[in-house]
């Protein structure tokens, strides 16, 4: 058996939720400006004694019901995520040891709003090789608690949650390829600037609001459109696949209007692209997993449907996945 198939998925996201009317309370802001320029209406947002590693422990429990496993069943815990619980030690060992794990391989990932297709790709490659047998992906992202409450243009874009799946060895191998980027140029474009070993937090660093997450969203924007076009594009030609064999885009949700850009170029109709954006805003590296896993329990994936993951973020990074439904 040297294939790989996703088993079993999960999501969680916290019961508070902050909608356009919320924001409109507090920012110069307005329902009509968020909808019309992000598609988004309302986040799931972490309460105060929640860290990341909570939303993933529940995501994780999710996805283990799902696949009817137990924890020990897992060889190795891996969570993607740009807002671990500490700088170190790994939010994947806290997860681990929670969900009685203790002794298993658990290790994060660093590469943003990217992460869950980084994480695809290292995962099923672990498991093709023979290293392990089953393998627990989790994106997840507590940006509300590095989101600078005051800044109307970061404010409204971020939210809460985590999606989990399991990837076992099959004797059919779902994943058909990989297109993976990055340009740490100029890491700044998208980054948490204090805080690391360049910036440590100081009291003056905190003053000028150095340990909330900074953006510049016009870039972003016309990067995020090129690159999930690009990277699509090479990871189809890699399977040789072609726009018309894609039966769902399931995309990084950081903004509708990047969305529906990528999908219009890709040719892939509207009701083949899964799109919660207005439900949870950019959960980062988690958006891509709960939308799968939304998509999966609503039963709209079926045995055979050709999958394009698709996503972009802090790095710059980028990265494309084809994979066939088992
Ligand atoms: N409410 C009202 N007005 C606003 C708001 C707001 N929340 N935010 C910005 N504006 C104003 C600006 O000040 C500007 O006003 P001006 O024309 O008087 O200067 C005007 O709206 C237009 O601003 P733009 O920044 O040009 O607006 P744009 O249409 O580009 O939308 C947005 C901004 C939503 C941030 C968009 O650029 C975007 O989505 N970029 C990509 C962001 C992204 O994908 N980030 C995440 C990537 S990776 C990750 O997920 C962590």
């Amino acid at each position: 058996m040297n294939g790989v198939k996703i088993s079993a998925v999960g999501h969680y996201a916290p019961a508070a939720i902050l909608t356009n009317e919320d924001l409109e309370k507090t920012l110069d802001t307005s329902d009509e400006w968020i909808t019309t320029r992000t598609g988004m209406k309302r986040r799931h947002i972490a309460s105060e004694d929640q860290a990341t590693s909570d939303l993933c422990i529940a995501a994780a429990r999710n996805a283990l019901r799902n696949g009817k496993l137990a924890s020990s069943d897992i060889d190795c815990y891996i969570v993607a995520t740009s807002t671990p619980d500490y700088a170190f030690p790994a939010t994947a060992c806290i997860v681990a040891a929670q969900l009685d794990a203790v002794g298993k391989p658990a290790f994060d990932m660093e590469i943003a709003c990217s992460g869950f297709i980084y994480g695809l790709t290292l995962a099923s490659s672990l498991i093709r090789a023979g290293v392990y047998s089953r393998v627990m992906l989790i994106g997840a992202e507590s940006l509300s608690k590095i989101v600078d409450r005051s800044d109307r243009s970061t404010a409204i874009l971020f939210g809460d949650g985590a999606g989990a799946v399991v990837l076992e060895a099959a004797a059919e191998n779902s994943f058909l390829s990989s297109e993976l980027g990055a340009d740490g140029r100029r890491p700044e474009t998208l980054c948490l600037l204090g805080g690391g070993s360049r910036r440590p937090f100081t009291a003056e660093s905190l003053e000028a609001g150095e340990q909330y997450l900074r953006m510049e969203g016009r870039e972003i924007f016309k990067f995020a459109v090129t690159k999930m076009i690009e990277s699509t594009g090479i990871a189809l030609q890699r399977a040789n696949l072609k726009k018309s064999d894609v039966s769902w885009l399931i995309p990084h949700q950081a903004n509708k209007r990047i969305i529906d850009a990528a999908a219009k170029y890709l040719e892939v109709p509207e009701e083949r692209v899964i799109v919660n954006i207005e439900e949870y805003g950019n959960t980062s590296a988690a958006s891509i997993p709960i939308a799968l896993s939304e998509a999966v329990t609503a039963g709209k994936i079926k045995a055979g449907d050709i999958i394009v993951f698709v996503g972009f973020g802090g790095g710059l990074s980028w990265g494309a996945v084809t994979w066939k439904w088992a």
